[in-house]
């Protein structure tokens, strides 16, 4: 069978990020995306750069930090989008504009209020605008896969005209089936003449737990590139997920008659810094990236698979980087192997200060924790980088008092903007003294939206992650902390989604803007 390129097109960062509270700060983005290009991820989608300012600025930060990888940003068919989108993307070696506008009956009478025939004519108008800034122009026609055939193809035949060498299908609300979806592209790549000037691309929503299914009909029936995210983030139900498209095409090599260029090693550690920095966890059973995707519990699996691994294993762990997380360091290790181990996970530090700060919270942890694992030092950078953003508030000191048959209190001692305050509270748990007293001093007026504690690495003595998700007036933020002591973690985690409230690091849902 000859075999072609699968593009793969992460949308982590723009579709990703409609999920309802996934919303990441610039320099979580960053993060991310050059996570996604040491993954070989071959086409970025940074954000949907007029939707607002922090978008704007997020997708030139990507631009500007990632080199391997194409970085493309949304614009609907108008030209102030298309401007916005090139202005964001200027310093990026390979930039994309991504266009799109919808096709379907029931998207032109309602919610466009616009005939088929100006439909298509903005859609040309649009494309030919982000030819004059790149080669690399992609169209999707919004709601595909519920648009009357005779004009998709129409629309397709004029985009490609037009230059886009990339035209997408989506099933922009998770209605197709696959049977039907897959047949849909092999009509349209059949009918349309200059279909062969073009890549054609899917991109699938998950409203009926098909996203994946039909993203990979599609790649039987001609597609080439496939959108999806990271965890299956995304609007509602999310988006077709990554790693289940990669490993699907390559466990199945079989049929899938096309080969990603992804490093799948390095699938894991993408996953769990998206969920630590949406605050969105992994389900347990989530295939490749779930705690126990790759954990066989009966006694007959168990057995089956110490005799013969492929008896009941069709992927090894360690090709999706499930044993990234052997011990690496302990508290004699020394500045140069904990340099040296960063460098193993990818992780560069701006400044020998940022590396100095690093080591010494590396040793504070080892003090407290025998044994650290790669997720520690991951988790210790996003801290060092988190405290070196503007921060109103920082903890001095906590003390807690939790005492069965007593009411739980808290006193805590914050800096805020270096002046020295301290405020008792007592709460429902030691938690909730806690945030209670953080509140005495901040009077914040934010609701809490969620509360989340994962356990970095296995083991009592292991660190608790904790996720706060807070709101104030429609913006929403994740704060982050994690500590060997939760209640000290999710002190961290509230502070630090105070703070980002406070940075202007807020944002509203990327469409709403627009
Ligand atoms: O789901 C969808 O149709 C989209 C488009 C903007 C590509 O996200
Ligand atoms: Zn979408």
């Amino acid at each position: 069978m000859s075999r072609d390129k699968l593009v793969i097109f992460d949308t982590t960062l723009r579709d990703g990020e409609q999920s309802p509270g996934a919303s990441m700060t610039k320099d979580e983005k960053v993060r991310i995306a050059k996570m996604l290009e040491k993954m070989r991820v071959d086409v970025i989608e940074a954000g949907f750069a007029i939707a607002s300012q922090g978008d704007f600025e997020a997708v030139r930060a990507v631009a500007t930090a990632v080199k391997e990888s194409r970085v493309c940003s949304l614009a609907r068919a108008v030209f102030a989008d298309i401007d916005r989108a090139a202005e964001a993307l200027k310093g990026a070696t390979a930039p994309r504009i991504h266009t799109f506008i919808a096709t379907s009956p029931i998207h032109m009478k309602y919610k466009l209020n616009m005939e088929p025939e100006k439909v298509l004519e903005q859609a040309v108008k649009a494309i030919q605008r982000a030819r004059q800034y790149t080669d690399d122009v992609e169209f999707s026609l919004e709601d595909g896969s519920r648009s009357e055939f005779e004009f998709m193809c129409r629309i397709v035949e004029a985009a490609i005209a037009a230059g886009a060498s990339t035209i997408n299908i989506p099933d922009t609300v998770g209605y197709g089936e696959p049977g039907e979806y897959g047949a849909m592209f092999k009509r349209v790549i059949e009918a349309v003449p200059n279909s062969d000037k073009a890549i054609f691309s899917t991109h699938c929503h998950n409203d009926l737990g098909l996203a994946v299914a039909n993203s990979l009909s599609a790649v039987m029936n001609g597609a080439r590139q496939v959108e999806c995210t990271i965890n299956g983030l995304g609007e509602r139900a999310g988006n077709a997920a990554l790693e289940e498209i990669v490993m699907a095409v390559r466990t199945r090599k079989d049929v899938f008659p096309v080969d990603t260029g992804i490093v799948t090693e390095h699938i894991v550690a993408t996953s769990r810094m998206v969920s630590t920095i949406t605050g969105f966890p992994v389900q347990p059973n989530k295939a490749i990236v779930g705690m126990n995707a790759f954990a066989h519990e009966s006694g007959i699996h168990q057995d089956g698979v110490l005799k013969h691994r492929e008896t009941y294993e069709i992927m090894r762990a360690q090709d999706v980087g499930w044993n990234a997380n052997k011990i690496v360091l302990g508290k004699h290790s020394g500045r140069a192997a904990v340099k040296a181990r960063f460098e193993e996970l990818g992780i560069a530090f701006d400044s020998p200060a940022q590396l100095a700060e690093v080591f010494e919270r590396f040793k504070a942890l080892a003090d407290k924790k025998h044994e650290i694992f790669d997720e520690d030092l991951q988790a210790l950078v996003s801290q060092v980088q988190e405290a070196e953003a503007v921060e109103t508030y920082a903890m001095e000191s906590l003390e807690v008092c939790s005492k069965t048959g007593t009411t739980p209190k808290a006193r805590i001692v914050l800096l805020v903007n270096n002046e020295r305050l301290s405020a008792e509270a007592e709460g429902s748990g030691p938690v909730d003294a806690t945030y209670k007293a953080i509140e005495v001093i901040a009077k914040s007026n934010t609701d809490l939206l969620l509360y989340s504690v994962n356990a970095i690495t296995q083991g009592t003595d292991s660190q608790g992650e904790v996720t706060v998700r807070l709101e104030r007036r429609g913006q929403i933020v994740n704060g982050i902390g994690a500590d060997t002591d939760i209640v000290v973690a999710s002190a961290k985690a509230y502070l630090h989604a105070l703070n980002l409230l406070e940075a202007g690091n807020r944002r509203e849902h990327p469409q709403h803007g627009v």
